[in-house]
């Protein structure tokens, strides 16, 4: 009998190539989410890539009890990866509660939710930023957590500590954190991949939106920092690349094959890229010029950093597979597919 799967966030940019992924690996997934950062575009595209039309939405606010409840009832849930977050690191500064009554009261409704029901095993969607400026790179799981910068990457901090917390109570939770680095790129179907509403403040859409001509100019956020081209550096990582290291968490906690019930993961390349390189690999593997200028340093950037992914590399027996050019052609191929549609 296959697994089931509940994904919450799952028609967003990560959750959606997830739930591909896990269809694809034989997983039975249930998607929750409450469209509030997110058109149906994502989750159409799963379907059609999974030839599924009929995996099942449940269109809840995951802070809502209730309707979390409703769905542990009518399904035995094995694992539950929880995306349903904000994630816009700017207005976490601005709109500190809104992000901290958000990203805490979901989390914490779905894993009492998860609890209630006997149990069950629970990976967050957490990310690089709670290393911040770390001292020494690449850093590993064991690299210090530094003070969060904004109530975004606090966030990520106090759900891992949730998640640890309410593992160690012996409720029939285990936990997976997966520490993201910078997740890129779309599905090579070019049917599903990031919408960022308004002006993208990720590097990646606003390349191509500037390719395509939606926007007039990238900013090169700072060219003085000490790194060998002056921009920062970063470890970009493909969302399919980064979709796959689910499964394999997944399959390692049903399958009961976690060395304690709390396991941490870095989720990267392990290779650092420059900005300058973001833009030279793009323009050559689509064989189109971007129009960008430098900029001055956006504040709060860290100036370096990298995952060393020998953690996930030996025990979840994943590693990043795509290559930055075939990465960068996909998210292309995704901004040419939205421009198309909106012709
Ligand atoms: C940011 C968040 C991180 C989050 C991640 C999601 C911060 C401090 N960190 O990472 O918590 O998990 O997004 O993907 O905000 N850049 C430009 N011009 C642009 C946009 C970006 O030069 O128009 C540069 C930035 O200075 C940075 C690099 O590109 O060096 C990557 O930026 P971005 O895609 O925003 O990701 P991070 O800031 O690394």
């Amino acid at each position: 009998m296959s697994h089931t799967v509940l994904v919450t966030g799952g028609a967003g940019y990560i959750g959606s190539h997830v739930a591909v992924e896990l269809i694809e690996a034989g997983y039975e997934v249930v998607v929750a989410d409450n469209m509030s950062n997110c058109d149906m575009t994502c989750f159409e595209g799963v379907k059609k890539v999974t030839g599924r039309s009929d995996i099942p939405f449940y269109k809840i606010d995951c802070c809502d009890a209730e309707s979390v409840a409703r769905i542990f009832k009518e399904y035995r849930i094995d694992a539950l990866i929880h995306f349903a977050a904000f994630k816009a690191v700017g207005e976490s500064v601005a709109e500190p509660l809104k992000y901290f009554r958000n990203n805490l009261d979901s989390f914490m409704t779905v894993l009492g939710a998860a609890a209630g029901n006997g149990g069950c095993n629970v990976l967050f969607s957490s990310s690089a930023t709670v290393y911040g400026e770390a001292d020494s790179l690449p850093v590993t799981e064991n690299s210090p957590r530094k003070p969060a910068t904004s109530p975004y990457g606090a966030t990520k901090q106090m759900c891992e500590d949730i998640l640890e917390h309410t593992v160690k109570a012996g409720i029939g939770i285990k936990g997976t954190a997966l520490r993201y680095f910078n997740p890129v790129g779309a599905h090579p179907s070019a049917l599903l991949g990031e919408l960022p509403r308004g002006v993208p403040n990720n590097l990646i859409p606003y390349v191509t939106q500037t390719a395509i001509g939606k926007r007039e100019c990238l900013s090169i956020f700072g060219d003085d920092y000490p790194t060998p081209d002056g921009t920062c550096l970063r470890d970009y990582i493909d969302v399919t690349d980064l979709a796959k290291a689910h499964v394999a968490a997944v399959g390692r906690m049903i399958g009961g094959k976690m060395k304690r019930d709390y396991e941490i993961f870095n989720i990267g390349t392990g290779t650092p890229v420059s900005v300058l390189e973001i833009v030279r690999t793009f323009e050559q593997a689509n064989g189109v010029k971007l129009n960008y200028r430098m900029a001055p340093r956006r504040p709060g950037d860290v100036t370096a950093i990298w995952a060393d992914p020998s953690l996930a590399n030996r025990e979840l027996g994943w590693k990043a597979e795509r290559r930055l050019s075939d990465t960068l052609e996909s998210a292309w191929a995704w901004e040419r597919h939205l421009a198309g549609k909106d012709d």
